[in-house]
């Protein structure tokens, strides 16, 4: 194979006249020659055509299907439709379809699947090594790692799941020819790929400047001053874009805010269905809609030709990120927009995002101690044995199934024969260099110097020039005031933006309250679907009941009358007889007069029910389920005097865990004092979790 033969072969899928991106042929011609290869080349140049055309040829050639890791299977069928070019018939197996793995084997082994497509988690799974791969193994034409930085713990997407692929190399006969590609990897980078891919890596590297995007910032404090900025700008910026947000909750928020606007944006985040996402991916593939506001979730790897822009709500964590993120924009366009709104308290929320990167030595050894004293214990199971909620447990058993400290069979955990020890030093290292690159994103913030040089130079890219169209090389495309009155209109309409209560519907595992092991909680003792004010701290009433509760030790009228307009057509609705409040011992007035003046307005008697014996912890120092509902049951009680209450509305100022309410619930119900009970909270506190 040559230079030409592969141009030809470009031709017969892209159209002949067709050209090669700048090392494209190099690169397959690398890989053609069995070497191991790294391509290391801007966001949208076309790394997946590298392997794509490279898989096609080696099936021509009659080699064995490729294998492809990819992070982004979320993405599957961006890639999917990318692999169809080339007439590839492209698979996946992933969790998400685990009733069709036999399916796919089966076409695996009989040479019908071109390229496989599996989600570096699946590397873990012992079934995955035992009944796929060790099958398919010997017969493998590519391997190719796609976002290859996240092998890397310097990468700025490092996944624990990505270490395991150095163990599947060594594997792997050595003359397989291996692809890994990624935009993101500076030298520091590089280096780690190779120490463990191989020191004979073949390097292919271009320039990092994206030529076709104009980059701007835009400070601006608060929630609603860029709420009021986006709902300005969107109409002035030419088609379809993506904004993106540190948290799901903001992708919800900011919908529903310019949908009320009357733009057409849909949410995007990783808790969504698989189908879900993909209606809402064409949607936005066929122009349907403005936007997609979106996490992380819709990120690495994702492409659209015609992207014309990519707001960001918050400032990312550091600066390769947000190139990754802008990379979606202008593929295939000669001018596009990357606005980065952001103002100080961005790096709250990066902060928590760093700080809660790794388990902390106290969280991994209770998990080792409990596996090693029962072994074979389900995650669910290991829950009531820690003091961790679900997602950081399941967080700690991943990084401790990698450092090999413990092993997972059918969903159940067991010790290995290694003797672990906690290694603090390494987390402590990469958590310093993520607070590194959050002071590199405050520099690239206020630089004043060209921003696209600015990152490429942060990437090593040593062909990094002034790109002549961004914020500092030239004047700022957008305005970075907003009009007060449409900062009222957000503000406004953050204090509409009240949130829901979903009842609970089971116990923590190991609380047997049935009485029979049985974890759900019965019907007829379950709450109703609630109310809550707001999010704790936000720009509408979030800041004025943070006041309240710690400065002021009273909630304002302003809160009340809120309160009362939310509550005032429900209690008719829930056909309220009495409203309740949840007492404290540390605060003894804040609530109950809280709530007796409500019921004064709306009219319904107040009661003292619920009684508090005893002092328990502040739930927000409890982690999970099973410690948070046993403070809860040793805290509470019902007043012996009550008599029976009919439907009620409970009170309370902040809602977390949910366990208050829902014990209460059950105390009440089981008494025979109350028929349904409605909880109602002024703000809902929990974490920043949920990134994607
Ligand atoms: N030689 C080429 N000629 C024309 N179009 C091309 C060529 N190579 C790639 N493309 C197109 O460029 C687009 C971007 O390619 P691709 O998604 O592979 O980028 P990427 O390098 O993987 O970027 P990212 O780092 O963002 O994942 C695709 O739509 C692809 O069809
Ligand atoms: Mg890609
Ligand atoms: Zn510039």
């Amino acid at each position: 194979m040559n230079k030409n033969n592969i141009l030809s072969i470009l031709w017969k899928y892209y159209g002949e006249g067709s050209d090669f991106r700048e090392g494209q042929d190099e690169s397959i011609l690398s890989a053609l020659n069995n070497k191991r290869t790294l391509v290391v080349q801007k966001t949208g140049w076309g790394k997946s055509l590298v392997y794509f055309l490279t898989t096609r040829i080696l099936r021509d050639k009659g080699e064995g299907p490729t294998i492809l890791i990819s992070p982004l299977l979320s993405l599957m069928n961006n890639q999917l439709e990318s692999a169809a070019k080339f007439n590839l018939i492209a698979d996946s197996i992933n969790s998400n379809n685990k009733d069709e793995w036999d399916r796919v084997v089966f076409n695996l082994l009989n040479d019908s699947v071109d390229i496989l497509f599996i989600s570096p988690e699946r590397l873990g799974n012992k079934d995955f090594i035992d009944n796929v791969l060790s099958k398919i193994e010997k017969n493998i034409g590519l391997l190719v790692i796609d976002e290859a930085h996240c092998i890397s713990d310097w990468g700025h997407d490092f996944r624990p799941d990505y270490r395991r692929i150095v163990n599947i190399t060594k594997r792997l006969p050595k003359n397989i020819p291996l692809i890994a590609t990624t935009a993101t990897a500076n030298d520091r980078v590089i280096k780690d790929i190779k120490k463990q891919l191989g020191d004979d890596l073949e390097i292919i590297r271009g320039p990092l400047t994206r030529e076709s995007i104009s980059i701007d910032i835009i400070k601006l404090g608060n929630q609603a001053e860029r709420l009021a900025w986006i709902s300005e700008n969107l109409k002035n910026i030419n088609g379809t874009g993506i904004i993106y947000t540190l948290t799901v909750d903001d992708t919800k928020l900011i919908t529903s805010y310019l949908k009320n606007k009357g733009y057409e944006v849909e949410d995007y985040y990783g808790g969504l269905t698989a189908e879900e996402r993909s209606i809402k991916e064409s949607k936005l593939l066929n122009n349907e809609i403005k936007a997609l506001v979106a996490t992380v979730a819709l990120g690495m790897g994702y492409d659209k030709a015609d992207i014309s822009f990519v707001i960001h709500y918050q400032k990312p964590g550091n600066v390769v990120a947000y190139y990754q993120q802008i990379g979606r924009a202008g593929r295939a366009l000669k001018d596009s927009n990357a606005i980065l709104l952001c103002g100080e308290e961005d790096d709250e929320i990066s902060n928590y995002f760093i700080n809660s990167a790794f388990p902390t030595e106290d969280e991994m050894v209770q998990v080792v101690n409990t596996v090693n004293n029962y072994e074979g214990l389900s995650q669910k199971s290991i829950l009531s044995h820690v003091n961790m909620k679900s997602g950081r447990l399941e967080k700690c058993l991943k990084y401790l199934e990698v450092e090999g400290a413990i092993y997972k069979e059918k969903s159940k955990y067991y010790p290995t024969l290694n003797n672990w020890k906690p290694n603090m030093e390494y987390s402590k290292q990469i958590s310093d260099i993520r607070r590194y690159e959050l002071k590199r994103m405050n520099d690239y913030i206020n630089s004043e110097t060209c921003l696209m040089e600015f990152i490429a130079k942060e990437l090593d890219d040593n062909t990094a020039h002034r790109c002549g169209k961004c914020k500092n090389c030239t004047d700022s495309r957008f305005k970075s005031n907003v009009e007060f009155k449409n900062v009222l209109d957000a503000i406004e309409f953050l204090k509409r933006n009240h949130l829901t209560i979903e009842p609970r519907k089971q116990w923590p595992t190991g609380l047997d309250l049935n009485g029979n092991g049985k974890v759900n909680i019965l019907s007829e003792y379950r709450m109703e679907e609630g109310l809550v004010l707001c999010s704790y701290g936000d720009a509408g009433w979030g800041t004025i009941v943070r006041k309240g509760k710690y400065l002021e030790n009273k909630f304002n009228k302003d809160l009340i009358n809120a309160s009362v307009n939310l509550l005032k057509e429900k209690v008719k609705e829930w056909d309220i007889d009495n409203i309740l409040y949840v007492p404290s011992l540390k605060r003894v007035n804040l609530v109950k007069d809280f709530s007796y003046s409500i019921a004064e307005i709306l009219k319904i008697p107040c009661h003292d029910a619920i009684i508090k014996i005893k002092d328990t912890v502040e739930q927000k120092t409890l982690e999970n389920s099973f410690y948070q509902c046993q403070n809860v049951i040793d805290g509470f009680d019902i007043n012996d005097n009550i008599k029976y209450l009919g439907n009620v509305l409970i009170i309370d100022d902040m809602v977390d865990s949910k366990w208050t309410f829902t014990y209460c619930t059950y105390l009440l119900r089981k008494k025979g004092i109350a028929d349904k009970v409605y909880p109602y909270a002024l703000a809902k506190t929990s974490g920043n979790e949920g990134r994607e």
